[in-house]
């Protein structure tokens, strides 16, 4: 078989440059080793920025966002046992952003690449990229006991941080820079009414929590836990015990709580791989770079590498310019680092560390009093949260 772009991994960053290049008559494969249910059972990201749903609707598949998403024009940080509320509408010139499921996003991507006859293989064995530093890369995977072949002109690794994609790179072409936190988030999904229309980011000295929505009959809530639990040792009633004791009294008074629908622990990782490019293969989205989920960084951040991979192929195949191809790995990764900075700062500003010292705990407490206190300090976190231009 043969195609111009061969995408590894049939998530968001996948899934969305296949439908825009596909839109614009340039030939693509996806191919995702999982099955199509189990991509759409992951719970992941909420927070969708304008420039990722301005993606979609050019996409078009932005129609059901539009009627079911939800707009946000402000959040809320919990702290000292009161609310303090981040306009981001007025710091940050009257943007917002949208509450939309990844869930669902994705259910709308795959059902559009469905109405264009795309090419989305599920269940891919064993895919491999191969000879991606000559001028005919060609990637290999198995169904059942057959191994088929695509020659293509271009390989994007769209498939994850545990992907095959970054790993098929020779180690001495790609830089890493990781930090690993000492904790993960504890997320239950459940079937109530949020307890507050808009999301809540919770400073606590137990540890971070988070009320967060997928609408206003479905929750997704969030508590800080060491590295060391496991979901079974968290029942749904300790689950919601301990996400009251981190809300301020008046909030967990009015938490209505349920039976969890989706409960899992995701640990918190910074992690970078530089440049995103070897030869004809391009890295995107989580293959390249990872965020701790404090900012809702990570999937805005893939929608950026999407857009600016898809206009630089798209001025190779049309106008035969390969300037932006050729500078991608750099367009991207300046995007990329400003968000592993909010994302660093927003995690080291709400989490409780288990290594802090005294003094940390003062520098915490004097950045909240600072961020609330200053008009320029709630700029700069409205403009990150909101999304940095593409
Ligand atoms: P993925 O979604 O990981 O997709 C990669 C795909 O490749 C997968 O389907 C996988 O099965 C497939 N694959 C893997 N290996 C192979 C292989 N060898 N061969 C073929 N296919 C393969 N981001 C935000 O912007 N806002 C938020 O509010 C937010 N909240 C989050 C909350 C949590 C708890 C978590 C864990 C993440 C959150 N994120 C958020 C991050 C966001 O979910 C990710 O950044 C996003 O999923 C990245 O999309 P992707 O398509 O690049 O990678
Ligand atoms: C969600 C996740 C986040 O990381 C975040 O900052 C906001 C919302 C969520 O899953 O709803």
């Amino acid at each position: 078989m043969k195609v111009q772009v061969c995408i590894i991994g049939g998530g968001p960053s996948g899934l969305m440059l296949s439908q825009l290049l596909h839109l614009q008559g340039i030939d693509t494969i996806v191919l995702e080793k999982s099955s199509r249910d189990y991509v759409l059972s992951r719970i992941r990201a909420g927070v969708l920025e304008h420039g990722f749903a301005e993606l979609m609707r050019e996409a078009q598949c932005g129609e059901r966002m539009d009627r079911e998403g939800e707009i946000h024009h402000g959040f809320y940080i919990a702290h000292d046992g009161k609310l303090d509320r981040v306009d981001l509408h007025k710091y940050s010139g009257g943007s917002s952003v949208v509450v939309y499921g990844q869930t669902e996003l994705t259910r709308d991507l795959y059902e559009a690449r469905d109405k264009l006859g795309g090419k989305v293989v599920h269940n891919a064995l064993d895919v491999t990229p191969h000879d991606v530093a000559s001028d005919k890369p060609y990637v290999t995977y198995r169904t059942g006991e057959e191994v088929i072949r695509v020659d293509c002109d271009y390989i994007v690794g769209a498939d994850g941080f545990h992907g095959v994609s970054r790993k098929s790179i020779p180690q001495d072409k790609l830089q890493e820079f990781e930090r690993v936190y000492p904790f993960g988030w504890l997320g239950v999904l459940s079937r109530t009414k949020p307890v507050s229309p808009e999301l809540i980011y919770a400073k606590h000295e137990r540890g971070f929590a988070l009320c967060s929505l997928r609408s206003q009959v479905l929750s997704r809530y969030y508590v800080q836990v060491p590295l060391t639990d496991k979901v079974e040792d968290w029942s749904d009633d300790a689950f919601w015990e301990e996400l009251k004791r981190r809300l301020p009294e008046k909030v967990a008074a009015e938490l209505i709580t349920g039976p969890s629908i989706e409960k899992s622990i995701a640990p918190l990782r910074s992690f970078v791989a530089e440049p995103m490019r070897y030869g004809r293969l391009f890295l995107a989205g989580d293959a390249a770079h990872i965020v701790p989920p404090t900012g809702a960084r990570g999937l805005n951040s893939a929608a950026s590498d999407i857009y600016y991979l898809y206009h630089g192929l798209l001025d190779h195949y049309k106008k035969g310019d390969d300037t932006g191809i050729d500078g991608y790995s750099q367009r991207a990764l300046a995007r990329i680092w400003k968000a592993q900075r909010f994302s660093w700062w927003m995690t080291t500003l709400l989490h409780r560390f288990p290594d802090r010292l005294s003094y940390d705990d003062k520098l915490q407490d004097t950045e909240l009093a600072y961020l609330f206190s200053s008009e320029a300090a709630q700029r700069s976190l409205a403009e990150n949260y909101v999304g940095l231009p593409f």
